[in-house]
């Protein structure tokens, strides 16, 4: 599967554009994160490129969201390890994180949604000018974004960082692709 094949499917079967976005957010941190560890950038990019194609068609029902979407990269030409990352995402199905990329989608997920709405409230509504320090303070706030799951967030010490490290390498990256995200 290339990427290109990987972001048409995607448009195929995701029609807001904020999830696309959602999406792009979520590849561009696990592209970094593939880069820091050593690991298959590619694999790790369309994994989170992937891992919401199903959203719109299982109508945020979480008990087949994420099998559906497994099933479809697997289709596309996902690796085992791609389809396992994607299924184990959504903790409905009682699937257990087992490998380094299971466990970098999980928390590389809701950190998307916490730097949108960090650079959302800035006058200017940019990315650009956001530093890694005011998301750390807005994780802080409970009530900020608080659909952005802050326990999954942490939950990158299990790949080995300090949430500060992770929420810069998250910053950067999204910064990377802002004129995409329409930040
Ligand atoms: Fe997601």
């Amino acid at each position: 599967m290339t990427r290109e094949e990987a972001l048409d499917s995607v448009k195929a079967n995701v029609e807001n554009e904020n999830l696309v976005k959602h999406m792009l957010a979520t590849e561009a941190i696990m592209r970094a994160l593939a880069r820091r560890f050593g690991e298959d950038e590619e694999e790790w990019g369309l994994t989170g490129l992937l891992h919401d194609i199903d959203v719109e068609l299982t109508e945020g029902d979480i008990s087949t969201h994420s099998k559906l979407g497994a099933d479809l990269a697997r289709e596309l030409g996902a690796s085992e390890a791609m389809a396992h990352a994607i299924l184990c995402h959504n903790s409905a199905h009682g699937v257990l994180l087992e490998t380094k990329l299971d466990k970098a989608l999980f928390c590389a997920d809701p950190l998307t949604g916490l730097i949108i709405a960090a650079a959302l409230v800035r006058p200017d509504k940019r990315l650009a000018g956001l530093e890694a320090k005011s998301v750390l303070k807005r994780f802080k706030e409970k009530s900020f974004a608080a659909g952005a799951n802050r326990q999954q967030i942490s939950q990158c010490s299990e790949i080995g960082l300090e949430l500060d490290e992770f929420i810069e390498m998250g910053l950067v990256a999204m910064q990377g692709i802002a004129g995409e995200l329409g930040l």
